[in-house]
């Protein structure tokens, strides 16, 4: 069956380390252009109103810094935080939804991925918004759910 998300080749998650600051900011740039997933908006995931459930934005986001956070902490991840989602704009059926995903803190056992939502809207217009951004704490956890320290830079 299709599927209405993309994600991020192998490849493009190969490239990248998340270290220096020269290399945060080539990495932030190629991040904007290539998201961490992009979905296509469907009618099953709308709320009363008729626009897109902002809960179905948010679980996007985990899933898209989580993508993010798995380069840097390839076991077990769990989702420990999620710093305030203020959404600026509505999100419409058929809009094309681009979740960039950029690691900005790595910690002992936690990485934090901000995650800058882009909405293109369907039919003509090519109108782009940025409905959010937010930042997602990850731990990486072992088989019993304990924190373990993220594999060496
Ligand atoms: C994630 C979890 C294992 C952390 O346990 P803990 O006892 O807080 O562990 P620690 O105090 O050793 O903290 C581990 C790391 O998490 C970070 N952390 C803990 N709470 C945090 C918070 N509220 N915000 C940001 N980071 C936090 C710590 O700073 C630490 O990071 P570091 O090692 O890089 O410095 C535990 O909170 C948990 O299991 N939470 C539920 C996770 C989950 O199931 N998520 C899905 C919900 S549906």
């Amino acid at each position: 069956m299709m599927s209405n998300i993309e994600t991020k080749s192998p490849a493009d998650a190969a490239s990248s380390d998340g270290r220096a600051t020269d290399e945060g900011a080539e990495r932030a740039r190629r991040n904007l252009i290539n998201p961490a997933i992009r979905v296509l908006m469907m009618p099953k995931e709308t709320n009363a109103l008729g626009t897109i459930f902002g809960g179905i934005i948010l679980s996007y986001i985990d899933q898209a810094g989580a993508v993010e956070a798995h380069r840097i902490a390839p076991g077990r991840l769990v989702t420990v935080a999620m710093r305030e989602v203020e959404f600026h704009y509505p999100v419409f059926v058929g809009d094309l939804v681009s979740f960039y995903a950029e690691i900005v803190r790595r910690g002992r056992t936690s990485v934090t991925v901000r995650v800058t939502v882009e909405a293109a809207r369907a039919g003509t217009s090519k109108e782009k918004v940025i409905v959010t951004e937010a930042e997602v704490v990850y731990v990486q956890v072992d088989e019993k759910n304990r924190p373990i320290a993220l594999p060496d830079a």
